[in-house]
């Protein structure tokens, strides 16, 4: 009984390694998909009881430091792939985001406006955002 007991255990090895490397390959994947997670998150999620930047920089209360972060992120934003939708929609949406961010950078007067319009969560994750 020697004999297939070695080919169980040679087939346990093979399947580990196989299986390791469907993980790093994953893993590779989702390094690549989430530049745009990441930018949602520094810009358009907070902790509980926290304003977003988002939601501070349409009430003109972003700090230079944020607005600094938006206008970084959204860059982010306009040179990454959309996971869905098609590249003239994301381009757009994510140029009016850019646009609006260097606005508030340079503290014209109907930024915050001209922000709140382009930062449209809804009309963005239903054209671009998966399932
Ligand atoms: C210009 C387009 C765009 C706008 C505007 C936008 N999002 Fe997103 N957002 C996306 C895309 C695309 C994804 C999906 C990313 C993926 O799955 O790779 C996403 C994902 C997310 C996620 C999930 C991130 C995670 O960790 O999985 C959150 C939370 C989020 N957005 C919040 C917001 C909020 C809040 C707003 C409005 C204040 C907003 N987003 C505006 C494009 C946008």
């Amino acid at each position: 009984m020697k004999r297939p007991s070695r080919v169980i255990v040679a087939t346990c090895i093979a399947g580990l390694l196989a299986g390791g490397a469907i993980t790093m390959r994953l893993q590779a994947e989702d390094k690549k998909e989430n530049a745009i997670e990441k930018v949602m998150k520094t810009c358009h999620k907070a902790p509980k009881g926290e304003d977003p930047i988002c939601k501070k920089a349409g009430d003109g209360k972003a700090t230079t430091e944020e607005i600094k972060k938006l206008v970084a992120g959204y860059k982010v934003l306009t040179t990454a792939k959309p996971p869905k939708g098609d590249a003239a929609s994301w381009k757009e949406k994510t140029g009016k985001l850019l646009a609006a961010a260097e606005s508030l950078e340079k503290g014209e007067a109907d930024a915050t406006k001209k922000y709140k319009e382009a930062v449209n969560c809804k009309a963005c994750h239903s054209a671009h955002k998966p399932d």
